[in-house]
């Protein structure tokens, strides 16, 4: 199988993943710190130690690892954000690229009085900082922006949009799920006071693992409470981070796999890897004038200059996606996504809100070869 989904999940991942992950169920895989024995000491450490990577990773403000908080995904991560720091009467600015992770939370909280406002995309698929800028209000409390889209690729002046944020003391939250792990991500050269993470895409850890970098000026609400296996006689949940937002025994085996995924990322160019295949394939769809490409132009191939990452969206000229895509996989064995891609309102901006696109996204264990094989598929259609 060719596997080209890798904007949904990275797969297969770096073989370290897996022997890591089973090496710690041998051996370590006990309750974290809420013992004293050694073991649970062992593997509090290594969490303690992650957190400490990422708190470095994404340059923390005040390199504070126990503002990494541990959370099941992105989507957790975002909701934890969104619901802790926005109250009745907040107004919140985000815009038509986000993932449903930002905006269905921002449609929910509406019912609590907390509005919003969308800023649009050009129709190459980037948000302008004017456009953000226009909608604050004195009642704005929190910018959300996605750090590159999840259908276009392409890469959003998130430095810019903090720096009005921080300039206007607005809280600003970036959703680097498509992002960290492949091109750098820097909370404090970008002035976010909250990041949301995922570990199972650019990152290559497992499923079930991502999290929120709060910096040290934000107050995040907690939305759950419970066992932190620390000072169990308070009767409140404790204020302290990690703590405070961590709430049950945390998903130990798949951040021991998110450390070694880390690891990887850190030490591998994805970016470069990802991009020369990339390159391949808009020089190859040259050739194929009844396929389009979403948002930057075909011709634009420097897509370094463009800022986007190999996340590309393709319509076949009278050719529904999904039905592209099952060819793809029924006669290729290729694997890509087709339809709407968790982000209505960017199929709605682009004009492609009936079928949705066809999205290729390779990662960094594809080959040269995988992308003329694709070439060669869509020759046919
Ligand atoms: C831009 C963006 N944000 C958020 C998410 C949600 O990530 P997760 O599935 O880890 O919750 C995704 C996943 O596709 C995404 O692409």
């Amino acid at each position: 199988m060719i596997y080209l989904d890798n904007a949904a999940t990275s797969f297969p991942k770096p073989p370290a993943l897996a022997e890591t992950m089973k090496d710690f169920l041998d051996t370590e895989a006990v309750n974290p710190g809420r013992s004293g024995f050694d073991l649970s000491l062992r593997a509090g450490l290594r969490i303690d130690e992650l957190r400490q990577n990422l708190a470095s990773y994404f340059n923390h403000p005040d390199n504070d690892p126990n503002r990494v908080v541990f959370t099941a995904n992105a989507t957790d991560a975002l909701n934890l954000a969104i619901q802790g720091v926005c109250h009745a009467g907040d107004h919140v600015v985000s815009t038509v690229l986000e993932h449903n992770s930002v905006l269905r939370p921002l449609f929910e909280l509406q019912k609590m009085g907390i509005t919003h406002d969308l800023a649009p995309c050009d129709e190459r698929g980037f948000v302008h900082p004017a456009s953000i800028e226009k909608l604050l209000r004195p009642e704005t409390r929190l910018v959300i922006m996605t750090h590159a889209s999840n259908v276009l690729g392409t890469i959003q002046p998130v430095q810019r949009i903090g720096e009005i944020c921080r300039a206007k003391g607005i809280l600003f939250l970036i959703d680097t799920a498509q992002t960290a792990g492949v091109i750098p991500v820097d909370m404090k050269a970008t002035h976010a006071d909250l990041l949301a993470f995922t570990g199972h895409k650019g990152l290559m850890g497992p499923t079930g693992t991502g999290g929120l970098l709060v910096g040290n000026k934000v107050e995040v609400r907690p939305i759950r409470w419970g066992g932190t296996g620390v000072r169990s006689a308070v009767r409140g949940h404790l204020e302290e981070y990690p703590y405070r937002l961590e709430a049950g025994t945390l998903n130990t085996v798949g951040l021991a796999g998110l450390g070694a995924g880390l690891e990887w990322a850190r030490n591998h160019d994805a970016f470069n890897t990802e991009t020369q295949l990339t390159n391949r394939l808009l020089e190859g769809l040259d050739d194929l004038p009844s396929i389009g490409i979403l948002g930057l132009e075909k011709g634009e191939k420097d897509i370094n200059l463009a800022g986007r990452l190999s996340v590309i969206s393709l319509l076949i000229d009278g050719m529904d996606p999904a039905k592209a895509g099952m060819f793809l996989d029924a006669d290729w064995d290729i694997a890509v996504r087709t339809g709407l891609l968790c982000a209505p309102l960017v199929h709605e901006a682009m004009g492609t809100l009936q079928g949705g696109t066809i999205r290729i996204s390779p990662g960094p264990f594809n080959t040269p070869q995988h992308i003329d094989q694709l070439l060669e598929a869509l020759a046919t259609f």
